[in-house]
């Protein structure tokens, strides 16, 4: 990489509804490193991280709370990297930090920019792998953190079912149900593969795979008193199957919907709701952004349990900014085991590890 040249992954074209998304969606160009004004500094980025939620900036009204982006606009993108360069008293040239750097080298930030939002900041404790401050540390954990505890009320003994089990979120949340004393764990994913490791690696006491298992069969086997917290990453089939096996008082936590957002063919909603009323269950929809206030919790507990070795890394790392748009597809065809990370460029060698 020329140290002078910024490179970008820019919007081509949108996706139709039902498209799956590709490199063919975006552009690949170069320009010059820009060098900040006052009050802004330069960011070298690290690490990206691809998350399903960025094909909808691809899509006009996707979501609430950020905009589609215009063709031909760099895309966007959260991702940890180094301050290279500041005319900011507060930002240090060599301080690691974390926001929305966008598909690219380097970026400029300052802090009114309109893309710096939701928990921009310096990195408290800055280790190597960086990747982790966008995984187990980052916010991918603190959103299996704030569901599962918050939303889900999870109890020692509690028996957990996670869906999109060995996805990035889903990979955290069954560890944090482990290590909060739940009773049983159980995850779905969609390969033999993912399930061995749910087994093997994470402590997951069993998995079911949803593609070639009858899963509300499966789940009537592995609870048979009925299932406690439900943290649902793909909705669908498996969120009616999961409502079909409710225990009293259940708690069912949305935290998304992979497999009906952008899937071709007609979705229909989960009849099993109606087992919701007998067994006096609760459903409830969550967004990160709304705990930055209670961040800090999240990221103590998290790094407290990550160095005790309890709370195992999960990131999946693709090398170099060229493979981006391919890191992003991989999401919606199960590619990815653990968190997607595409890395950029390697950790500063004064990083402790
Ligand atoms: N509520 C919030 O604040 C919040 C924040 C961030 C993300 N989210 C949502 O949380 C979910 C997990 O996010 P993540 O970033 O950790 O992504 P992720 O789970 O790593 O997403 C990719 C995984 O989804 C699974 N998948 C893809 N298509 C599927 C389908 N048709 N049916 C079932 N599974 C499918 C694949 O695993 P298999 O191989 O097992 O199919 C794939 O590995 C996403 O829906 C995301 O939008 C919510």
């Amino acid at each position: 990489m020329n140290p002078g040249t910024n490179r970008q992954w820019r919007v081509a074209r949108y996706p139709r509804r039902d498209e799956v998304i590709g490199p063919e969606h975006f552009t690949w160009t170069s320009e010059a490193v820009r060098e900040p004004d006052e009050g802004q500094f330069l960011v070298r980025t690290i690490c990206l991280a691809p998350v399903p939620a960025q094909r909808g900036y691809l899509e006009k009204n996707h979501n609430d709370f950020l905009e589609n982006l215009p063709v031909g606009a760099v895309m966007r993108g959260r991702g940890v990297g180094e301050i290279v360069a500041s005319r900011h008293p507060d930002y240090q040239v060599g301080d690691m930090f974390i926001g929305s750097l966008g598909w690219q080298d380097y970026s400029i930030q300052h802090p009114r920019g309109k893309e710096f939002v939701f928990s921009t900041r310096k990195v408290t404790n800055p280790l190597r792998p960086l990747s982790t401050q966008l995984g187990v540390l980052g916010q991918a954990g603190a959103t299996a953190y704030f569901g599962l505890l918050d939303i889900g009320k999870l109890k020692p003994g509690d028996k957990v079912l996670v869906s999109g089990a060995a996805g990035g979120i889903g990979s955290i949340a069954g560890q944090i149900a482990r290590i909060c004393g739940a009773g049983v764990v159980v995850g779905t994913a969609g390969t033999e593969a993912k399930c061995r490791w749910l087994r093997e690696t994470l402590g997951y006491d069993a998995a079911i795979n949803y593609r070639t298992e009858n899963v509300p069969e499966r789940l009537a086997e592995l609870f048979p008193d009925g299932i406690d917290v439900f943290f649902d990453n793909v909705g669908g089939d498996t969120l009616n199957a999961a409502l079909g096996q409710l225990a009293m008082h259940a708690r069912i936590v949305i935290c998304g919907f992979i497999s009906t957002d952008y899937a071709p063919g007609t979705h229909h909603g989960p009849i099993n709701y109606q087992r919701m009323v007998y067994k006096r269950a609760r459903m409830e929809g969550y967004v990160l952004f709304d705990y930055w206030d209670r961040y800090a919790e999240a990221e103590g507990n998290l790094l407290r349990w990550y160095r005790q070795g309890v709370l195992k890394a999960t990131e999946d790392e693709s090398q170099g900014l060229e493979t981006m748009p391919a890191a992003l597809a991989s999401l919606f065809t199960g590619g990815n085991t653990g968190v997607k990370i595409c890395r950029v460029a390697p950790d500063p060698e004064h990083l402790p590890g």
